[in-house]
């Protein structure tokens, strides 16, 4: 098993501290967790000086400073410190973080490969002295400890061990999957304390602006009809034609991760992906199965009463990229059999619209211009202009039994619906929230005490 998880060389280089291997190794590792991506400021950061904000419904978190430096990074961590904080949730001064550091993923890292994170962070990473701006969020959340509240409800996975009788590939997929690159966090819904519901895991989450789409191999809610190829292909690139393309949160996660990994470990995540539950979240048709050309584009053309709104921005705005006929060509893919106009909710389409597709693969850049409030080189679009737009998209090449209003469009611009914990940091909610911490104090001392009776049984 040790080979399995690559780990097993670090039994060798353990006679060997810190030596080159080691470091590459932690190096691969931490560009499979994604480290990157949130530890580096997007305005060309130094490498892991942290910054980045994530946009939480609570209010903007930002990522620490985790190079080596000893004034404002972790330059005095020990490897044990170390541990904890990415797989605890638990810095160094004893402060639990928020989960946007996505430690209830990493809880399953294996010693073997902390131990090879380590030697990078401290060896392979530039020291920077530059401290991370602060996070602020909103009573009651800045209060650090109700996170050990939280943690003791949702976190607190172990390291993991592989699955007897099933193959290493598997085992593989499954440390990757939901241990290193945190599919999970993404795509496994959350409950309205914003803990995974890993009953139903993979089967999509909202992250906001954006869905996550159920990946389950269920044939009409999942990927169940895409082939080997298809998933393979798109998770390392991130584009596979008449089926999907991949933007906002997946494209960040394709371009800063998943290219980077190995044939072996994406196989591997394709072999685990293959053989989890399949969960039916209702939908009737597979997400690429919708819609087919369409030449009603061109007929509303040089009509001159009853404009159809959505047309008109259609033709100015995505006809000459997409074709009139929504068909695309050799650089831009089609509006049927695309999964962000064929799935159950319009929101990747309104995101899409809103924020463009911007993906760096292989050296090449693919993008699609923004709409929304980035928009440099096209025009903006009103909430009503991208209403009109969607339906109009909908209608003729996606899934015709959606509608979008001008206010949808809105909450996906202000960042999506916000979970019911984000909803109580109105002073007239605080009672809800009183009531929630005290029901989630009464739930822990009921833990404890159960753990209590259970130690005191041994
Ligand atoms: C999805 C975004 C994200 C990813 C991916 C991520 N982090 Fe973090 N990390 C954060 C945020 C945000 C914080 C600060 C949380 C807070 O202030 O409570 C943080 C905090 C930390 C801290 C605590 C630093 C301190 O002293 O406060 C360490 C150490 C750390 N991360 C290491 C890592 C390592 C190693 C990886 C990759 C294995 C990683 N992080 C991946 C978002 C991320
Ligand atoms: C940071 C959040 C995030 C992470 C991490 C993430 N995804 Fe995604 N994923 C998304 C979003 C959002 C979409 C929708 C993208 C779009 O339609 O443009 C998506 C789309 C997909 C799709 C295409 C589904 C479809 O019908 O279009 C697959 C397959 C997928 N992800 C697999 C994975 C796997 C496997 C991992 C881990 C290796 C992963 N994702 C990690 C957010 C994420
Ligand atoms: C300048 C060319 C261009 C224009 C104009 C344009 N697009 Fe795109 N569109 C693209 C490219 C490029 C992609 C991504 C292709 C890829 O990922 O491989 C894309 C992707 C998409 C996707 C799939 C996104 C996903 O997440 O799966 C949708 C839906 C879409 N466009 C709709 C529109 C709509 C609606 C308009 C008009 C408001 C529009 N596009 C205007 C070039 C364009």
């Amino acid at each position: 098993m040790g080979l399995l998880l690559a780990s097993g060389l670090n039994a060798l280089a353990a006679d060997k501290p810190d030596s080159e291997d080691l470091i590459a190794q932690g190096k691969y590792l931490a560009t499979a967790a994604d480290c990157g991506a949130c530890h580096t400021s997007p305005d060309r950061g130094a490498p892991m000086a942290g910054g980045y904000a994530i946009h939480s419904p609570l209010g903007d978190i930002f990522a620490s400073n985790i190079t080596p430096s000893k004034v404002s990074g972790i330059g005095d961590y020990s490897e044990q410190d170390f541990a904890r904080a990415v797989r605890d949730g638990i810095n160094k001064q004893g402060q639990h973080l928020y989960p946007a550091m996505p430690y209830t993923s990493y809880s399953r890292i294996t010693d073997a490969d902390i131990h090879a994170l380590y030697a990078y962070f401290m060896h392979g990473v530039q020291p920077v002295d530059t401290p991370a701006p602060q996070t602020h969020l909103p009573f009651p959340f800045n209060i650090r400890a109700s996170m050990a509240l939280w943690n003791r409800l949702f976190a607190g996975n172990t390291p993991f061990t592989p699955t007897p009788g099933v193959s290493d590939d598997i085992n593989r997929g499954d440390y990757l999957v939901n241990a290193l690159e945190h599919c999970d966090t993404c795509h496994t819904p959350r409950n309205a304390l914003m803990g995974q519901d890993n009953g139903k895991a993979l089967s999509g989450g909202s992250l906001g602006s954006w869905y996550a789409p159920n990946i389950t191999p269920d044939r009409n809610s999942g990927i169940g009809d895409w082939s080997d190829a298809d998933l393979t292909q798109y998770l390392m690139t991130g584009h596979v034609s008449g089926k999907a393309q991949a933007a906002g949160p997946m494209a960040e996660a394709i371009e800063h991760s998943l290219q980077y990994l190995s044939d072996a470990d994406i196989r591997a995540m394709v072999a685990y992906l293959r053989q989890i539950p399949a969960v039916d979240t209702g939908a009737t048709r597979p997400r690429d199965g919708y819609g087919q050309p369409s030449a009603s584009e061109l007929s509303l053309r040089g009509q001159t009463d009853n404009i159809d709104a959505g047309w008109q921005v259609f033709s100015g705005s995505c006809a000459n990229c997409h074709q009139a006929d929504g068909q695309g060509n050799r650089f831009y893919p089609s509006l049927f059999h695309n999964s962000a106009t064929g799935a159950d909710r319009p929101d990747n389409l309104i995101a899409t619209i809103l924020y463009g597709v911007h993906r760096n693969v292989n050296g090449e850049e693919i993008a699609m211009p923004a709409f929304g409030p980035q928009a440099h080189f096209s025009e903006r679009l009103s909430d009503q202009q991208i209403a009109d737009v969607s339906n109009y998209v909908l209608k003729n090449y996606g899934n015709p039994q959606l509608s979008v209003s001008a206010d949808r469009v809105r909450v996906i611009r202000e960042g999506g619906d916000k979970p019911l914990l984000a909803k109580i940091t109105s002073p007239a909610s605080l009672l809800i929230a009183a009531i929630i911490l005290l029901l989630i104090v009464v739930l822990l001392v009921v833990l404890i005490t159960k753990k209590r009776r259970q130690h005191g049984a041994k």
